[in-house]
């Protein structure tokens, strides 16, 4: 089962040679100890902003590959997440009672790490929504929102979703569905979901949102170059409400019919990442938090944590083993650290990203 891939191109980037063709790559190292040189194409004139940034930028986490975590494995996560600038890992959990112990384990390694926080992703795909009783998982996760780890949003405690929005835990609406099961919680509680709408859009009529997480603007939809519409559009539609943007180094799988089933490859030509980065960026100010995806969902290999002995993988061992995407998480802290502050700071040292770009044959 291996994935038929040509791994032809070397493609440059560095955040000072951004979009430049690898022929500038020469001149840009002789200019480099000028600090205040600055990527051709970033918002050299965006307004300054507060050194103090309420933006978040966080990771999506699969716990589902964590079952034989100890609290080191992920004290381990969590000392690089922090380290590369993310805040807080987005805990996907789906319907395994395991999972509840990972997180307690998880919100002890966090508890070591002051500045690093945790919250819930319901992964609506795995968890069954359809009768009261299904809300059920309410009960089991609102013991970590009292945690000092758990990760506020306007001073409650943040919960997202993958999917949901089908979801009606046995009420006559998907809206009065999911009313009925955050008041599971007994508490007010930050709803951002990543709901799907069947035309690829914004889900409309989903009043029990405190804002949305935009999933599918990690990549481009189709044979495209990335942009910032899609995020456009969701930002109107939430009308004030939180956005969540997404940011993603790639994406494919390659399961044959007798596992998951799932052969896919998504576009990521044309410096999609760094692209994407400097989208929201450039538009800082209507994003308030981003989510990379993915820190750990060696799957769907758009993992950029390390990969550990501990780790469970989904069968993707046939194209994740030896293929480390730390590296990535330098570009990461660069790019994280622009998003916040609304500047790009130069590293001292001349900085060069080797990737090859993905493609399939035929
Ligand atoms: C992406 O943009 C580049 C130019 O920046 C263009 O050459 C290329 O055709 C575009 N790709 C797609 C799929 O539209």
């Amino acid at each position: 089962m291996m994935l038929n891939l040509v791994l032809p191109l070397l493609y440059l980037f560095s955040p000072m040679v951004l979009g430049s063709p690898i022929g500038d790559l020469f001149s840009v190292i002789d200019n480099s100890d000028s600090p205040s040189d600055s990527p051709p194409d970033s918002p050299t004139d965006s307004p300054p902003t507060s050194p103090t940034s309420s933006k978040l930028v966080v990771a999506h986490y699969m716990v589902g590959n964590t079952n034989r975590y100890r609290v080191d494995d992920w004290e381990t996560h969590i000392q690089r997440a922090d380290n590369t600038g993310f805040d807080a890992f987005a805990l996907n959990i789906g319907n395994d009672a395991w999972q509840i112990g990972q997180l307690k384990r998880a919100f002890e390694a966090a508890g070591r790490h002051e500045n690093f926080n945790l919250f819930i992703s319901l992964d609506m795909n795995s968890i069954p929504c359809n009768t009261q009783d299904d809300a059920g998982f309410m009960d089991a996760i609102s013991q970590f929102f009292d945690d000092p780890q758990y990760q506020l949003y306007d001073g409650k405690p943040l919960l997202s979703t993958f999917s949901g929005q089908d979801c009606t835990f046995g009420h006559a609406s998907v809206v009065d569905g999911w009313k009925y099961a955050l008041s599971r919680s007994r508490r007010m509680i930050h709803f951002v979901p990543s709901f799907f709408a069947q035309d690829g859009g914004f889900p409309h009529d989903l009043a029990a949102m405190d804002g949305g997480f935009n999933w599918n603007s990690a990549w481009p939809v189709g044979r495209s170059n990335i942009s910032f519409h899609s995020d456009s559009n969701w930002i109107n539609d939430l009308g004030g409400r939180t956005y969540m943007a997404g940011v993603s180094p790639w994406m494919f799988a390659h399961y044959s019919s007798a596992t998951l089933n799932k052969n896919m490859i998504y576009y990521m030509d044309e410096w999609m990442l760094t692209k994407r980065w400097e989208q929201l960026i450039e538009h800082r100010q209507q994003v308030d938090i981003v989510q990379a995806i993915t820190w750990n969902d060696f799957g769907e290999s758009h993992y950029i944590g390390p990969l550990l002995s501990s780790e469970s993988q989904p069968g993707s061992e046939e194209w994740t083993t030896g293929y480390d995407h730390t590296p990535w998480l330098d570009l990461f802290a660069f790019y994280i650290n622009a998003f916040k502050t609304g500047t790009y700071t130069i590293f001292a040292r001349p900085y060069i990203s080797l990737g090859s770009t993905l493609s399939c044959d035929g």
